[in-house]
């Protein structure tokens, strides 16, 4: 039998990176899209799939152009599609509103066309998110949820959920939607908290700096571990039938528990170190986020594992271990 075919949009992302390792890992034949300029830059822009570079065939092409996706999906002619390209930074949504929107909603439209037109037997997901829920309507948040988006990223969001379930209910495409909540992990880009405040904490403790400025330390996030996530997403395009999961671990921690734990896991007291910068609050917050993952555990058989003292530990540590080799964690 010929080797399964998967095509992943975002694969220098933290997601994608680990998804290829985990198709590449069941034997896949694994097929990225990345932009051009990733191929000029590759000790920087490859930097999350380096060890894998050899395993797998990338693609140069472009969210922004239909034509380039669609002469791809043609030439691949997957047998899965994960689309996780995004522009995912909540706060620079603000800043620029019509990117994101152009890259998320027209970039999603234009793989589930090309898919639709050049593969239509492939199976699709699209990476959905929490940051739909927004000004959350219940807690915990469940697939019948209403949502509610404070961003132009939330708002792109439910835009491609629109238009992914569209594709699967008007042509019956195997389209299925992760609704992810936060998920976080060693290789986690540094504009966001998590990862901002694990390398803060080994810049301090190397003595490389002395403070970190954070925003809104009261808002809370489900925080889970990125491989466990991408597994999730696998499981759904298992399925006979297409369908939209929650994936969560249905636990919820401000960013001030997140910086407190960090800190003491080097020995250091975050009042110290943190201080308050009103210039990184959003001009809309989402305040609480935290899901109900029950339907992905008897559906999929999924279940979250890494639980918030682990993550946090197991960032910490990889930062302490890349700032300095003496750098260790504490016990707390
Ligand atoms: P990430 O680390 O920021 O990766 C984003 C990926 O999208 C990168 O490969 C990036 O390529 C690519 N991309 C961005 N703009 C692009 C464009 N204009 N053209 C082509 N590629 C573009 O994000 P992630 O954490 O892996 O998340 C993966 C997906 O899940 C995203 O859609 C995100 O919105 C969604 N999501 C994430 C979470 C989470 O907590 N991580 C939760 C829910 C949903 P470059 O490397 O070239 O920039
Ligand atoms: N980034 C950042 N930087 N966030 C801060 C800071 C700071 O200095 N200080 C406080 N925060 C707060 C934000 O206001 C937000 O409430 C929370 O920390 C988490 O921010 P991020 O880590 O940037 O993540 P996010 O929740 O906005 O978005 C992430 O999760 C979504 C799923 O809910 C991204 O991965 C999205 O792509 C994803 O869809």
């Amino acid at each position: 039998m010929s080797r399964r075919r998967a095509l992943i949009s975002g694969i220098t992302g933290q997601d994608g990176s680990y998804l290829a390792e985990l198709l590449l890992g069941k034997d896949y034949e694994v097929h990225g899209l990345v932009r051009r300029v990733a191929l000029e830059d590759p000790s920087h822009r490859l930097r999350r799939i380096a060890g894998i570079l050899d395993r797998i065939t990338l693609h140069a092409g472009s969210l922004e152009s239909f034509p380039s996706l669609y002469q791809m999906v043609r030439r691949v002619d997957p047998d899965e599609c994960y689309h996780l390209a995004a522009q995912s930074f909540v706060s620079y949504s603000f800043d620029d509103e019509f990117s994101t929107l152009n890259t998320n909603i027209n970039g999603t439209h234009y793989m589930l066309a090309a898919i639709h037109e050049a593969a239509p037997h492939c199976r699709f997901y699209f990476a959905g998110s929490s940051e739909m829920f927004g000004k959350v309507e219940e807690t915990p948040q469940n697939e019948r949820t209403r949502f509610h988006p404070r961003s132009a990223y939330g708002i792109s969001k439910v835009a491609g959920f629109d238009l992914t379930r569209n594709y699967r209910e008007a042509y019956g495409l195997h389209a299925s939607i992760g609704i992810l909540f936060n998920h976080e992990s060693e290789r986690r880009g540094f504009e966001f908290v998590t990862r901002k405040i694990t390398a803060g904490v080994a810049a301090i403790a190397s003595g490389a700096k002395s403070e970190l400025r954070l925003g809104n330390l009261e808002a809370r996030r489900d925080w889970g571990y990125a491989p466990e996530y991408v597994a999730a997403m696998w499981r759904m395009l298992q399925q006979d039938t297409p369908d939209d999961y929650v994936v969560s671990t249905g636990e919820s921690h401000s960013v001030r528990e997140f910086a407190e734990l960090a800190f003491s896991l080097a020995g250091l007291d975050y009042r110290d170190h943190v201080a308050g910068d009103p210039l990184l609050y959003r001009p809309a917050e989402v305040d609480l986020l935290i899901g109900d993952p029950s339907k992905a555990r008897s559906r999929l058989g999924w279940e979250p594992r890494t639980r918030f003292e682990d993550l946090v530990r197991r960032m910490v540590t990889a930062d302490l271990e890349t700032a300095g080799p003496t750098l260790k964690v504490t016990h707390v």
